[in-house]
């Protein structure tokens, strides 16, 4: 595989000092080995590549299944000091998307769609990288897995859309080439800006605006897009509610 290393370091390198490519042919996880070098204090700029994983981690505990060669899997990981996160992860789905194809949507909170299909998944965590002081920065980890290629397995939840079927003839390399400069652009924006300027971009490309939609703690309403720090809102039976905990999961009532 042509990751094409040199060209994304080259495009992101003058925008974040110290910044590194590395790509590993298999590791448990990219956010997993991210995290673990940042309790062990390394918090340096880095895009971590992963031609395969063995232990790939979506949103709510689930896993997140790929094929080496099939799929791009990475993590960027950067010490980052928004005033507030919420919204980071609309702002890169808006990064990505756009990066990739007019017809790539967003489910909010952090699935990239075409079609009623899923195209990849946004994974952020963070990590204190200076444990002393709450306020200063922490360590992020956007992690991004993106079907390239859809293998024959069955039993995903959502079916899988791949990329190829948008671009034709597409590698996994060529997909990260396009993306890296555009995620990190979005990534240093949004630690000035927040959300705020990512908010009509995500509005273009909302897969749950005006649809009927159900939450995962029992709740049913439709979706009227965001609040301008990326919560959902929701007209529901009692009114319009702001949707922002992580631990809910939101699904369109009808595919
Ligand atoms: C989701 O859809 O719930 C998010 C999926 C995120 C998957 C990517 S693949 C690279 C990085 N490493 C992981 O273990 N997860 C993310």
């Amino acid at each position: 595989m042509n990751w094409r290393g040199e060209e994304v370091w080259q495009a992101v390198a003058p925008l974040v000092p110290g910044f590194t490519v590395e790509i590993l042919p298999e590791v448990d996880s990219t956010n997993t080995e991210l995290m673990r070098r940042a309790r062990g204090g390394r918090i340096e700029p880095v895009l971590l590549v992963a031609e395969s994983q063995t232990a790939g981690r979506g949103r709510l505990g689930r896993s997140w299944a790929s094929a080496a060669g099939d799929s791009l899997t990475f993590s960027l990981g950067l010490p980052l000091a928004p005033q507030d996160w919420s919204g980071l992860s609309l702002a890169v789905g808006v990064a990505i998307a756009e990066a990739l194809h007019p017809l790539v949507r967003i489910k909010w909170p952090n699935d990239l769609w075409v079609g009623g299909r899923k195209l990849g998944g946004i994974l952020i965590e963070t990590a204190n990288s200076a444990p002393a002081d709450a306020q200063g920065p922490r360590y992020a980890v956007i992690g991004i897995g993106i079907n390239v290629r859809v293998p024959a397995a069955a039993g995903y939840s959502i079916a899988p859309a791949p990329l190829d079927e948008l671009l034709p003839g597409v590698e996994a390399g060529d997909a990260l080439a396009r993306i890296a400069r555009p995620l990190v652009d979005a990534v240093k924006g949004f630690e000035s800006f927040g959300f705020a300027p990512f908010h009509t971009r995500f509005d273009a490309r909302d897969v749950l605006r005006d649809r009927g939609v159900l939450l995962s703690d029992g709740r049913s309403g439709t979706a009227h897009g965001t609040t301008d720090q990326g919560g959902l809102l929701v007209h529901t039976a009692s009114g319009m509610a702001t949707i922002t905990s992580n631990e809910v999961s939101v699904r369109p009532a009808a595919l």
